[in-house]
């Protein structure tokens, strides 16, 4: 690495960290799959928000977020307006000049629950639209197998271009592309996000643990809990790590109170 691309990971990195700091992330306790309890060898860090962890008790529609007052319209343009700088952003040099197009991330702007992957690939660099490849439907039958549609979630990536050959991106792209991800997570405010995959996870929770240390707990981002799971290009390659992640979205939809 040479010594001026160090010192902008070195920057990436503790822009990152305040962020992540800013956005109050924190680790709660993991819960035993069965019963719902709090494990004993798990430290419990009280969320930020302790009200937002228990906002899937209050009676509202399962798909729409319940916590935010802010009305569909007023999200639809924020997020429309959000989009449409991401469209213009330079940020990357090399993933602006190789993009086709930007791709931002589509569903429901008042969704209780946000994907979050990695970056676009081919298909979604064509197409415009996050997982709509050989992973996106992989993903559309977890979702379908889990009682849940893609009209009724809001799906994005840690970044908005497409890497050239799908090369894993940099943690100053990643960095660059904060601002917007965070935009998007505070305009939908989901009660739960879940991150597909490791880039996904260790980027949006600042976290050094491999994806496998960081499944089946909660973490808190914001008001939000967060779930890390493996990404389906990854179950695509190893098909016996899918019964994890039905594991994991079991975990999360028993928190929805959704029995699967
Ligand atoms: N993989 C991702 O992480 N995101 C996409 O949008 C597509 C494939």
């Amino acid at each position: 690495m040479s010594g001026d691309s160090a010192s902008r990971s070195r920057r990436a990195t503790a822009q990152q960290l305040s962020s992540l700091r800013a956005a109050g992330v924190t680790r709660i306790a993991s819960r035993s799959r069965k019963s719902g309890q709090t494990s004993s060898d798990t430290k419990s860090v009280p969320a930020p928000d302790a009200t937002a962890a228990t906002a899937c008790s209050r009676s509202a529609s399962l798909f729409n977020a319940p916590q935010s007052t802010m009305p569909r319209a007023e999200r639809e343009e924020k997020l429309r307006i959000l989009s449409a700088r991401v469209a213009q952003c330079v940020r990357c040099a090399e993933l602006s000049a190789t993009r086709t197009q930007t791709v931002f991330g589509v569903g429901n702007p008042e969704a209780r629950i946000m994907f979050v992957g990695e970056a676009p690939g081919a298909d979604e660099d064509r197409q415009g639209e996050p997982f709509v490849g050989a992973a996106g439907q992989l993903l559309n039958r977890i979702l379908e197998a889990s009682q849940l549609k893609r009209a009724e979630i809001y799906i994005c990536n840690i970044l908005r271009c497409r890497p050239p050959g799908n090369r894993t991106p940099a943690l100053e792209e990643a960095a660059n592309c904060r601002e917007y991800l965070d935009g998007q997570i505070e305009i939908v405010d989901p009660e739960y996000i879940v991150c597909l995959g490791s880039v996904a996870a260790k980027n949006l929770l600042g976290s050094m643990d491999s994806i496998g240390k960081l499944r089946g707990r909660f973490f808190n981002y914001g008001r939000a809990k967060v779930l890390c799971t493996y990404h389906p290009a990854y179950l695509l390659r190893n098909p016996a790590a899918k019964k994890d992640v039905w594991g994991d979205m079991k975990f999360l939809m028993h928190d929805l109170g959704v029995e699967l």
